[in-house]
């Protein structure tokens, strides 16, 4: 399979080179006193669009820095990679696919020919074939065995058929349909099926399995337990079509299930996983939200895409973050960045964000298989503040590792109480302006004296209470979260990872690295229950999976 563009070895590139000059420049350089002498500095280095703010100041940059970056960005060929990638071009070689997750936040009328079909009337056919569930649902017209409404929808899902849905539909609670639940169900652990169905009626849930490749063990044991305790609940075979129904693009394997042909949405394989809430996939969300809040949240994407398509790479929120990350990741050793949202209703950003980019980014070789040369992604990790301030921003602020953050703040909150939104907000703030600032060995001397500490207590308690700042960070203020907003962050953070791996060379939309574990997983599973014989291949395993027999047998 042909590579939709040569992959470069990013070293080699002027750009690059002049970047490893320039951070041995910038060794000293002090984000502090960079604000001290610019006070423009805030100004030149924010910007806004698709109803996002990006405070990308407090940077370890310099207008030299972006310059540079932006060099890079044309020297990979950042911008026929966008072109390829929205056109439909196979960026996924190694799977030999298109990655279209932007048509799906197409306008009616564009045409987009992939394999010489156009696939937006497809595309709109499966967004009328969801608002005609939706709208049975909402209506209290689709009904469960026993002719009552159903209630509770329970998403059957995992990976991306489970994160960027169950982000979304917490994430807009405030705009939930009255009278309809949303669950989701991910794990192959029974103890979330149990907790699950105890707080459930089968008469009044409809289950959704969502599986795009519909071979997926934890989704299948999952559906494959429903599908048990729907019938021991007094659920019937012959009106399982009213409580199961499936996205996949397993038509066949879905039907084998016991699902009805016209109960299957449809998805394709131009859609990855972790791309794939725009799709069908997305149906909890729909039914969460009501389906014209999801065509807003289409919307918000597709203005993003927009953006990034065509905004100058200067002036490109995706564009400015991708590069932020290779910059601290290939220049300044840094090996993880956190999400920070602060805001209760995105809390797990954090989650999708980790398989949007450690599943994208996580790679050694480039598109034609030849063995990078520089780091890749990074570890993705983090949480809602101001819970992290308590927990793990010590390592942020005092610890030997660089951490780019990413804080994401809402000026408005949906659940005002007095005055904690202004407190939630200042926390946000003071912490990236803590780790910017820092505190000075002088600073803590002085502090500690203005208490009128003896001087050799100072002297013993200072270098603890140092701070050494200049750690960078970015700000994203969203006005309000909305449909349309979060469509926008959600889709700003695709592309960033898409950026990445195109500085990389790497395919961002294949994942190969989970394939063996699930692979020795059979083989383990087996040993387990005795219908393998022969021992495993290392002795560790062998010996746990004795441990576990022992035990089961005792
Ligand atoms: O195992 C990883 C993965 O393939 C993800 O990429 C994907 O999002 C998830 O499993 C679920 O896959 P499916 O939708 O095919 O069940």
């Amino acid at each position: 399979m042909a590579y939709y563009r040569t992959p470069h070895d990013v070293t080699t590139l002027p750009a690059w080179q002049a970047l490893e000059a320039h951070r041995k420049a910038m060794q000293h350089f002090s984000m502090r006193e960079a604000f001290n002498e610019d006070p423009q500095r805030f100004s030149e280095f924010t910007l806004s669009s698709a109803g996002l703010f990006l405070d990308y100041s407090k940077n370890l940059i310099t207008t030299e820095t972006r310059k540079l970056l932006v060099n890079l960005a044309n020297e990979v060929g950042l911008k026929d990679a966008i072109k390829a990638q929205y056109d439909g071009e196979l960026v996924n070689a190694s799977e030999g696919r298109p990655a279209l997750h932007t048509a799906l936040r197409r306008p009616v009328g564009d045409k987009l020919q992939v394999n010489g079909v156009n696939v937006m009337p497809e595309v709109h056919k499966v967004l009328n074939q969801m608002t005609d569930l939706v709208g049975r649902i909402h209506d209290g017209l689709w009904r469960g065995y026993t002719e009552k409404p159903i209630t509770d929808i329970v998403n059957i899902g995992i990976g991306g058929s489970f994160l960027g849905p169950e982000l979304v539909s917490e994430a807009l609670l405030s705009y939930a349909q009255k009278g309809v639940r949303c669950h989701y169900l991910a794990n192959i652990d029974g103890t979330e099926l149990h907790e699950l169905t105890s707080k459930l009626r089968a008469e009044t849930t409809l289950f959704i399995v969502s599986s795009k490749t519909f071979t997926t063990l934890e989704t299948l044991k999952n559906a494959t337990a429903a599908r048990a305790w729907y019938l021991a609940q007094g659920g019937s075979q012959a009106e399982l079509h009213r409580h199961f129904i499936a996205v996949s693009s397993n038509n066949a394997a879905a039907v084998a299930f016991g699902i009805r042909e016209e109960n299957i949405f449809p998805m394709w394989d131009w859609v990855g996983g972790r791309y794939s809430l725009w799709s069908a996939i997305g149906l909890p969300i729909a039914l969460a939200i009501g389906m014209s809040n999801f065509k807003e949240l289409l919307s918000g994407a597709y203005t993003m895409d927009q953006h990034f398509q065509n905004a100058d790479f200067d002036k490109n929120m995706p564009v400015l973050l991708g590069l932020l990350g290779v910059w601290y990741g290939n220049f300044w050793g840094a090996q993880s960045h956190a999400i920070l949202p602060y805001d209760h209703y995105l809390r797990n950003i954090t989650k999708h964000l980790q398989q949007l980019d450690m599943e994208s980014n996580g790679k050694s070789v480039r598109q034609d298989g030849v063995p990078v040369n520089v780091d890749t992604g990074p570890v993705i990790w983090g949480g809602v503040g101001a819970n992290g301030q308590h927990a793990y921003h010590q390592l942020l602020h005092q610890g030997t590792l660089l951490i780019p953050a990413d804080f994401i703040v809402p000026i408005v909150s949906f659940n005002p109480v007095s005055d904690h939104h202004q407190w939630l907000y200042a926390n946000c703030l003071s912490q990236s302006q803590a780790l910017m600032q820092g505190k000075t060995r002088a600073e803590a001397e002085a502090e500690l004296r203005a208490k009128g500490m003896p001087e050799a207590e100072v002297q013993r308690v200072a270098p603890h209470k140092v701070i050494p700042g200049n750690r960078p960070s970015n700000t994203i203020v969203v006005e309000r979260i909305s449909p349309r907003r979060l469509g926008a962050l959600v889709a700003m953070y695709e592309h960033k990872v898409f950026v990445q791996s195109v500085v990389w060379g790497t395919n961002a939309f294949d994942q190969w690295g989970v394939e063996l574990g699930k692979e020795l997983g059979k083989g383990v599973y087996s040993r387990l229950v005795g219908t393998e014989e022969t021992a495993a291949e290392d002795a560790s395993t062998q010996g746990l999976i004795d441990y576990f027999r022992g035990r089961h047998r005792g």
